[in-house]
């Protein structure tokens, strides 16, 4: 990803043209995991300055920082020839991502204790922070680590949560820190985003970067359900609105499944999962949306499959087959039976009458937040067009329209209704 043009190394002055990077690492075992994040971003063209804890040392020598990163590692506010490196730091930062942040250095940064050069420049910065926690299942689980996390989040820190995994001492659970890849991708997404923000050339420039570290599962497109092997039943959903939904979600930093029927070109940066049919959509969705904060079912899933699939071609000759045709299972009301608490569960009604009684009894019916309808019958409206026109139905009663506009922009729109309700209580 291009994040701007290297300039010399080491001329931290030159802020403007090369991303400056500050990252901080404290004391966990997936402090070797920082190296390769240290790695990536100065391929990327990011100049990174390494600040580590005291204790980060014990997991990781700062001389291997110092050969990777763009300027040699610091640790104290007192051993830089600068007599404020916290505030040199904290001003040069265009981001400053702390990976791994453990508990301590969560609690610590929270409560706005400034004790080493790490949490002094936190607290010193304006820049956007992102933190990437790494501990044990008990920690990641402790209510404290819980409450910390969320008074982060409230005051804009963004967080790339940590995956499930093998932990330090063989454990298996919550708490690994997130592969250096997905960091490395939400830093350059957030990059992206503050540049294309002070060019002020993104139409999503207010929105950029805010769903980082967030996971959006979407499906997109028509599902196929076979009559014979050159046969299928379908609809007229080409799958745009969904690739869209999923490229701005991309766009906005979140960690991204694509789940689709449709041959539309796949958005950079998400993980698409090619499928056919309702069945096979059932299974991956089901058992993706396990560790998504968000699901949004764009797809328009049959309702109705041939009972019997003939496995070789009918021919006219066998005169005209009786179809008879089965109910699929419905795997938006199935994700809102099991979703987790805080997850975010989205659905769409394409409609051609009574669209919001219709749209309102379908959010009640599956227990979705939101529920986005349109009216498929109005002109450049819907099924293959590269426009559309929603009303966006809340559990909690409200109603948001968004005129006919480019399919990517109607995505936003749900994405920025989205994005108050992750981690809440659900519908
Ligand atoms: N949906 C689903 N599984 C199905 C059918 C629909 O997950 N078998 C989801 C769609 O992806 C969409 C929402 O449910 O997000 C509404 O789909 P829609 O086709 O409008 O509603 P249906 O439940 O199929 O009801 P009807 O056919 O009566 O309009």
């Amino acid at each position: 990803m291009d994040v701007g043009q290297v300039t010399p190394e080491g001329s931290g002055d030159d802020k403007g043209v090369q991303p400056f990077v500050v990252l901080g690492v404290s004391a966990g075992i997936a402090a070797y995991k920082a190296v390769e994040v240290c790695r990536r971003l100065v391929d990327a063209g990011v100049h990174v300055a390494p600040v580590l804890t005291e204790r980060a040392t014990r997991f990781v020598g700062r001389a291997t920082f110092d050969a990777l990163g763009s300027e040699p590692t610091q640790m104290s506010v007192w051993d830089e020839a600068s007599p404020i490196p916290h505030t040199r730091l904290g001003q040069l930062a265009d981001l400053i991502v702390v990976a791994p942040a453990t508990a301590d250095l969560l609690a610590r940064y929270a409560a706005g204790i400034a004790d080493d050069l790490l949490t002094t420049t936190l607290v010193a910065t304006a820049a956007p922070v992102l933190v990437c926690p790494a501990m044990h299942t008990e920690m990641w689980e402790h209510p404290s680590v819980r409450d910390n996390l969320d008074t982060l989040r409230s005051r804009g820190v963004f967080v790339v949560p940590p995956e499930d995994g093998r932990l330090a001492g063989g454990d298996v659970g919550s708490g690994r820190m997130a592969e250096p890849s997905n960091i490395v991708a939400a830093v350059l997404a957030m990059l992206e985003a503050r540049s294309a923000s002070t060019a002020n050339t993104a139409s999503t420039a207010g929105t950029a970067g805010d769903l980082t570290g967030v996971r959006v599962l979407v499906s997109a497109g028509g599902t196929r359900e076979a009559i014979d092997p050159v046969r299928f039943i379908t609809n007229r959903s080409s799958g745009k609105q969904g690739h869209a939904v999923a490229a701005a979600a991309v766009r906005r930093g979140a960690q991204v499944v694509l789940v689709t029927t449709s041959s539309q070109p796949r958005p950079p940066g998400a993980e698409v999962v090619d499928v056919e049919t309702a069945e096979e959509m059932e299974q991956v969705m089901l058992a993706r949306a396990q560790d998504a904060d968000v699901v949004v079912m764009a797809a328009a899933v049959a309702d109705f499959r041939p009972k019997v699939v003939v496995d070789t071609k009918l021919h006219k000759a066998d005169g005209i087959p009786d179809l008879v045709l089965e109910a699929t299972n419905d795997i938006l009301a199935e994700l809102g039976r099991r979703r987790r608490p805080g997850q975010v569960l989205v659905g769409f009604a394409a409609e051609t009458d009574d669209v919001s009684e219709r749209a309102r009894a379908k959010l009640v019916a599956k227990g979705v937040d939101l529920m986005v309808a349109n009216d498929v019958s109005a002109p450049q409206v819907g099924f293959d067009h590269d426009t559309n026109a929603v009303t966006i139905f809340g559990a909690d009663g409200t109603v948001t329209s968004v005129p006919l506009a480019a399919k990517s922009l109607v995505a936003d729109a749900v994405l920025d209704r989205v994005c108050p309700l992750i981690g809440g209580s659900g519908a």
